[in-house]
């Protein structure tokens, strides 16, 4: 169990690990996640105006925005980001507004700036995703959209088993296999619309939050809403 306290994602640990993931990611974890990202990328497809993605890695979702979308991208890996500049150069993208180099729990934007703002497999990375939570909310427009795409420990049966035994090696994946789903759900201007199970197996899920028009907050909440009869929950066969 202390091996598991001490397997804390930092800044460092982040940037080591995906110097190394960089070159060989696409063909690997890339591969694994490309159900989530072409599903999240389709609903924001069908949305207008400015997306901000978070933790773009090496851009393979980039490609497949339409082109009625203006796209920024940021991650911490410089590494990952010179594979993104050089797929948007051989795929002549048109519609990416520019990439940053910026850690996500500081981003350097205006509040309310983008109408949409999505992390795909990025909160199981970044140190204090509680932080980041708090930045994409901020820097999404009042009614925009924040997608997240992740997995989710579960604490019981094989997979808990599993991700209790990885859970040391936290440092070396680049991702925290212990990540229960409550460390997204405090942003109190985020209401949780839609969540949804992808494939392969379930073993990430989609949630979708709208930013509340106007800064409502009754006081005492302090998570996000999860109406049952609002969320709508499926696994995707794409
Ligand atoms: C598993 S990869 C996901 C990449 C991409 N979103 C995808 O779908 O393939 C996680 C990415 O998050 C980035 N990342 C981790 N911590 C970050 C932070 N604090 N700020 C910005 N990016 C971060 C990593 O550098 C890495 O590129």
């Amino acid at each position: 169990m202390d091996a598991v306290k001490k397997a804390v994602m930092d800044r460092g640990a982040v940037i080591t690990a995906y110097r190394r993931w960089a070159p060989v990611y696409d063909q690997t974890f890339g591969t694994v996640a490309a159900a989530g990202r072409r599903h999240a990328v389709d609903i924001m497809n069908k949305r207008d105006g400015s997306v901000l993605e978070v933790g773009v890695g090496t851009g393979l979702s980039l490609p497949r925005y339409a082109d009625h979308l203006s796209v920024t991208g940021v991650d911490l890996s410089p590494e990952m980001l010179k594979k993104a500049e050089n797929r948007i150069v051989k795929n002549k993208l048109q519609n990416i507004d520019g990439l940053h180099e910026m850690d996500a729990r500081n981003l350097d934007f205006d509040d309310d700036k983008f109408d949409t703002v999505v992390a795909m497999y990025v909160m199981t990375v970044v140190p204090e995703p509680e932080v980041v939570m708090e930045e994409l909310e901020r820097v999404c427009a009042p009614g925009g959209q924040v997608i997240l795409v992740n997995h989710f420990s579960q604490d019981h049966g094989t997979r808990g088993w599993l991700e209790r035994r990885m859970a040391p090696f936290a440092s070396t994946l680049g991702w925290r296999p212990i990540f229960p789903v409550d460390r997204v759900m405090g942003c109190e201007n985020l209401e949780l619309i839609e969540r949804r199970s992808l494939r392969p197996l379930g073993l990430f899920t989609m949630l979708r939050f709208t930013k509340a028009a106007a800064p409502k907050i009754a006081k005492g909440r302090s998570r996000a809403m999860v109406s049952d009869s609002y969320v709508s929950e499926a696994v995707v066969s794409q």
